[in-house]
């Protein structure tokens, strides 16, 4: 990556335009989060049929008096352990903070992203970036360039091209706004590790609050969906298989033989960070495959076991 890419990408962010860029959770679809008719066309892009609130990237904890009213005393402590990093704080909004960008909610979410191509382009743009993860509605996040390319194509006027994601998914989203801290999405910061400075979060069960406004509103069932129907195989090893089927499992040797057309293993050691890494690369590749179905297995619900099962989970919920 040049830096003159970089350059070229802050110009076409400072006049309006769209750039996809790399993060270490995955690309997102970015534009400058001062400018509503950039981030309007964020949602054209994307496809999306309702405005759902976006993350707005900083790279510098500086950058927090612009968007916010007020900072908890809590906010900075997790933004000193976690930035740059997967973690997403949702936070009182300044006035000044685009309606689009937050759907004209009273809050606002930022993350400072870990990732050097991201963070060279918000400074050299001048201006926090608002971005949804750079995939087409419904589908699956990109976590390498062609991803992008293979969605959005010349829908987006530049795609920086930074490999693939090394978290590989998206952000843990807590909300600060509420009597108590209250973890809106499972993500890239495993929610122990948050638990274990700040003390206990509280963690609404799924489908908390009317189905049709969750907490995090871009968390619908149905997000994060290939193609192929998706189901899960609870408990593991019990469904049979019928017509040519893929399973998508943490580790392969403990998979005895049962007739699957493919079998995509996460990570040979069983480790919940490669497995997260490999998620959405795998679900991606089995969706190519033309099979019936997808089947896939739950993985340990700890650390970063807990944003893969619930990327699962909505993966397998058919709307
Ligand atoms: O890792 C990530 O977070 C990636 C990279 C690109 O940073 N971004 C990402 O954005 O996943 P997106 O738009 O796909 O998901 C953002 C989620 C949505 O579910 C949205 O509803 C929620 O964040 N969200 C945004 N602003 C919010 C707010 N003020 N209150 C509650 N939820 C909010
Ligand atoms: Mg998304």
């Amino acid at each position: 990556m040049f830096l003159g890419e970089i350059y070229w990408a802050a110009q076409h962010l400072r006049q309006g335009g769209v750039v996809a860029f790399p993060t270490e959770t995955v690309y997102g679809l970015g534009a400058d989060a001062f400018n509503p008719m950039a981030v309007a066309r964020v949602f054209e892009v994307k496809g999306r049929p309702h405005f759902d609130p976006l993350i707005v990237h900083i790279e510098h904890v500086d950058q927090l008096a612009r968007l916010t009213s007020r900072v908890p005393p809590l906010a900075l402590l997790l933004a000193e352990r976690f930035w740059p990093g997967p973690l997403t704080l949702v936070l009182p909004r300044a006035e000044r903070v685009p309606d689009l960008v937050t759907a004209g909610l009273p809050t606002v979410a930022v993350r400072l992203p870990d990732h050097p191509i991201a963070l060279r382009l918000i400074r050299e743009t001048g201006s926090p970036i608002a971005a949804p993860s750079a995939n087409l509605f419904g589908q699956v996040s990109p976590v390498t360039a062609e991803h992008v390319r293979d969605q959005l194509g010349r829908l987006v006027d530049v795609v920086l091209d930074g490999g693939a994601c090394r978290v590989g998914v998206e952000s843990t989203i807590l909300s600060l706004v509420t009597r108590q801290p209250t973890l809106l999405r499972p993500g890239g910061v495993p929610l122990e590790e948050i638990e274990k400075l700040i003390g206990p979060v509280l963690r609404p069960t799924p489908g908390a609050g009317a189905p049709n406004r969750p907490l995090a509103p871009g968390c619908l069932p149905s997000h994060y969906a290939p193609r192929t129907r998706l189901w899960l195989r609870e408990p593991p090893g019990a469904s049979p298989v019928q017509g040519r089927v893929g399973l998508l499992t943490l580790q392969q040797n403990l998979v005895r033989d049962q007739g699957f057309a493919v079998v995509e293993e996460l990570s040979p050691s069983a480790s919940l960070r490669e497995a997260a890494a490999n998620l959405y690369s795998a679900l991606r590749k089995l969706d190519k495959l033309g099979l019936d179905a997808i089947l896939a297995d739950l993985v340990p619900e700890h650390g970063l076991g807990r944003a893969i099962n619930d990327r699962l989970r909505r993966a397998s919920a058919h709307l």
